[in-house]
């Protein structure tokens, strides 16, 4: 069936808090096997948003773009996968085996710049689209690829 609005929903997040309060919500009903897609442009929220879904999964390390490595692993309720290729010309490459492996099913994978990875990407996913950038205030909108991923847009106030 086509996307449907039970599949999507969309909220405004006014300052860089809100962002924060939506991610950690996310967070907290992240469940072993997800993966989390964070899409929008250069300065858009992706990695702040993510630093909070890490911080609702308990994860109490400071999550950061990783530069020069494919994937970090953060320990939280369950373990964080956090890919970030936006600096790596190979992703795509790296990953041709698959975006996750045995090891990433135990907890949860978070990708900046999905775009990335072209064909690696799986379609049972929840998207996080984030608009705007500066200080204006950011559209974020959550897209449950399969029903499993509803859960997310529940908590979304
Ligand atoms: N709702 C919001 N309103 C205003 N600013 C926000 C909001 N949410 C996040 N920001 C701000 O957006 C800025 C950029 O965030 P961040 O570095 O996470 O972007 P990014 O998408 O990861 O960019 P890049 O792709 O360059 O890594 C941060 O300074 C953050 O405070
Ligand atoms: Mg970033």
């Amino acid at each position: 069936m086509p996307s449907s609005t039970a599949d999507r929903r969309q909220i405004m997040a006014a300052d860089p808090a809100a962002t924060s309060a939506l991610g950690r919500a996310l967070g907290a009903v992240a469940h072993a096997g997800d993966l989390v897609c964070l899409w929008g442009e250069l300065g858009a929220g992706k990695t702040h948003l993510a630093k909070a879904f890490a911080a609702g999964m308990g994860v109490t390390e400071t999550v950061t773009s990783p530069s020069f490595i494919l994937m970090a692993e953060y320990r939280g309720r369950l373990p964080l996968f956090h890919i970030d290729p936006y600096r790596l010309a190979s992703a795509e490459d790296a990953l041709a085996g698959g975006l996750i492996d045995e090891r990433q099913r135990e907890g949860v994978t978070l990708v900046e710049w999905p775009e990335r990875l072209g064909d690696a990407l799986p379609a049972a996913r929840l998207d996080i689209r984030i608009d705007g950038t500066g200080d204006d205030r950011r559209s974020i909108t959550l897209i449950a690829g399969s029903d499993d991923y509803r859960r997310y847009l529940e908590v979304a106030a």
